[in-house]
């Protein structure tokens, strides 16, 4: 996964890259690393642990000056978490920064030591440098030996690469995200926009095989094979203030409490009440009456969205949906062609699995959709279309806003369709519309009452699991409320759909197992009920989110939180809001890292 950013410009670039490091701790915080060019010598520090570690590092040295540099922070692959492990890496006077993985690293590294190399990590990256070292002593120029070492690499990268002897810096990219920011008389590169969005609004979304070469205060951009290639420069609407925290405590927090505000964005532009219509600017959709089926491919919580949207198109459109996890997809040999869609779901728009998923439906014919939160990212340049939401960076990892605007444009998407397909008539749309219109208040609402969540979390806190269930539509949100809690506060938490309780995990209940449901009033509510009965006789615990009081289930649970009303397709986007502030505040009390839990990163762009 790791983190990449390098600066080349008029300005000091220590802290310019130390502070981009920061907004990029996110996608893996093992170690972090810095190297900073100064008059044909080049300073490096490394340091397990966060950037903050680093910082106190170069922040009182004064060797750590120059205008040119390149930083990184790092997910381990190949290495434990070390110093000897983290980059940059060096060889001879050449020094890299690398994400992404060298799939024939051991096959190169084998070769290298044979000429006499010698290594001093364990990693993957660090034959990078050697080979350039290895071009460079056959009289290859700089950007040269390293196209020639491009040539040599299996697997993927993005990479920055610097040398003492040259006032160049080079960046590469293939299969791992790569952005260059244009400012004035100054350039930077970085993995995401976020990491650089105080510096410049103005991003070049690097391609698979280009080169970028910043010298002399310009750019040049070529491939592999030194072709000249032109790529467009974007302006980004995402500002500085969206990539902070605002007052509070975590990104994830400020992230739940944004969702108002990210669903209003996602729907300005699309919706058009009066019409009964809903117009995705961005998108040409091919015949979809020819669709006889759809897929919807995603992991972590973007695949929740996406039973979520299988529920909500089954239902309403009557064209079957399949869904899957991307990394099952992609190995499983999918019965899928020319007459399929494929709707992949990522915030990041570069995890890796939902990137292979959508390459083995391109082979197979089918047309590919991508739902992304991320401009210029690999997912929605490569599918056929794209739409985004538009929830601003999401920088908790913990995916919070990302899920409940995927799950308003699938609403919306579904709106689209029916109407193409005469599948819905304007009325009938015109009524969605009105109801997702009243989602952002409705969640405003919730939050309102966080601090009734507060108190829960304070209560249950102390318990080793819980279990997690709902039904319909509601079980991919028990899905995702169990997500939540286990991955930011490292409780063991369970999801089941409710009827599959007594096939198994009712064994579980006793007074130390809190049970979360998420039960609405709809057609699935009795039955609901049913299941809390039985775990009320086997003296379980029971914490209830349902819009409906009346049922006298409701003065027999531990504790009751009630849910503005809405359709039953959009009750997922209410009922886990109070879920992922459970989450939230659990973690919260227990301490834990909330934005950067242990062992994961924001994108997961690798295998
Ligand atoms: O960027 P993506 O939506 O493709 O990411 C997918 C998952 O890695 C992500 O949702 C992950 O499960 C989150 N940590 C969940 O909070």
């Amino acid at each position: 996964m790791c983190g990449i950013v390098g600066y080349k410009g008029k300005n000091e670039a220590c802290d310019i890259l130390i502070e981009a490091l920061k907004r990029l701790e996110y996608r893996g915080y093992d170690s972090a690393g810095i190297a900073l060019w100064n008059e044909g010598r080049i300073a490096i520090e490394r340091k397990k642990g966060k950037v903050d570690d680093l910082k106190k590092i170069v922040y009182n040295n004064d060797s750590f000056k120059g205008k040119m540099g390149l930083a990184h922070t790092r997910w381990a692959t190949h290495g434990t978490p070390s110093e000897r492990n983290a980059h940059p890496h060096k060889a001879d006077d050449v020094v890299v920064v690398h994400n992404g993985i060298i799939e024939n690293y051991i096959e190169l590294k084998t070769k290298l030591k044979d000429e006499g190399h010698k290594f001093l990590s364990d990693t993957d990256t660090e034959v990078i440098p050697h080979l350039i070292t290895n071009h460079l002593r056959k009289g290859m120029n700089f950007i040269d030996a390293v196209r020639a070492t491009l040539k040599e690499l299996k697997g993927s990268y993005a990479l920055g690469i610097i040398k003492e002897t040259e006032k160049t810096l080079i960046a590469a990219k293939k299969e791992s995200p790569l952005i260059v920011g244009v400012g004035e008389g100054e350039y930077f590169i970085a993995s995401d926009v976020p990491a650089i969005i105080n510096r410049t609004n103005r991003f070049i979304f690097l391609e698979d095989n280009d080169v970028a070469i910043f010298k002399d205060g310009t750019l040049l951009l070529i491939n592999v094979d030194g072709k000249e290639v032109q790529r467009k420069v974007h302006e980004v609407y995402w500002t500085e203030a969206m990539a902070e925290k605002g007052g509070y405590k975590h990104f994830m927090l400020k992230e739940i409490f944004e969702q108002p505000r990210a669903i209003s964005d996602t729907l300005i532009g699309r919706i058009k009440e009066e019409k009964g219509l809903v117009e995705f600017e961005e998108l040409k959709l091919p015949d979809i009456s020819k669709m006889k089926k759809i897929w919807m491919i995603a992991c972590g919580t973007s695949y929740h969205a996406c039973i979520i949207g299988k529920h909500m198109f089954e239902a309403n459109l009557r064209i079957p949906v399949e869904t899957d996890i991307a990394s099952e997809f992609r190995y499983r040999d999918p019965i899928l062609g020319k007459n399929d869609m494929l709707i992949l779901v990522s915030q990041s728009g570069e995890t890796a699995d939902t990137i292979a998923a959508m390459k083995e439906g391109k082979k197979r014919g089918a047309y590919t959709l991508s739902v992304c939160n991320v401009l210029g990212s690999t997912l929605a340049r490569e599918a056929d279309g794209v739409i985004f939401t538009h929830a601003g960076p999401e920088i908790g990892v913990a995916s919070t806003k990302a899920f409940t605007t995927q799950i308003s444009v699938l609403f919306m998407l579904m709106l689209h369709i029916g109407k193409k397909l005469g599948k819905m008539q304007s009325d009938e749309i015109r009524n969605s519309i009105g109801e997702i219109k009243k989602i952002p208040h409705k969640i405003q609402t919730i939050l309102d009452m966080s601090n009734v969540i507060e108190e829960l979390a304070r209560k249950y806190m102390g318990f080793k699991d819980f279990l997690y269930l709902g039904r319909g539509i509601n079980y991919p949100t028990v899905q995702e409320g169990a997500l939540k809690l286990k991955e930011i506060s490292y409780i063991h938490a369970e999801a089941y759909a409710a009827g599959e309780m007594k096939h198994g995990p009712i064994a579980l209940i006793d007074e130390n197992l809190p049970v979360v449901f998420v039960s609405p009033n709809d057609h699935t509510y009795k039955k609901t009920c049913g299941n809390m009965e039985e775990v009320i006789t086997r003296r379980g615990r029971i914490l209830l989110f349902t819009d409906d009081n009346s049922h006298e289930m409701a003065s027999r649970v531990d504790n009751l939180f009630i849910l503005p009303k809405t359709i039953y397709e959009l009750q997922p986007i209410l009922s886990v809001v109070p879920l992922q502030l459970l989450a939230y505040y659990i973690a919260n009390f227990l301490g834990t890292d909330v934005d950067q839990p242990r062992n994961l990163a924001k994108s997961v762009t690798v295998e």
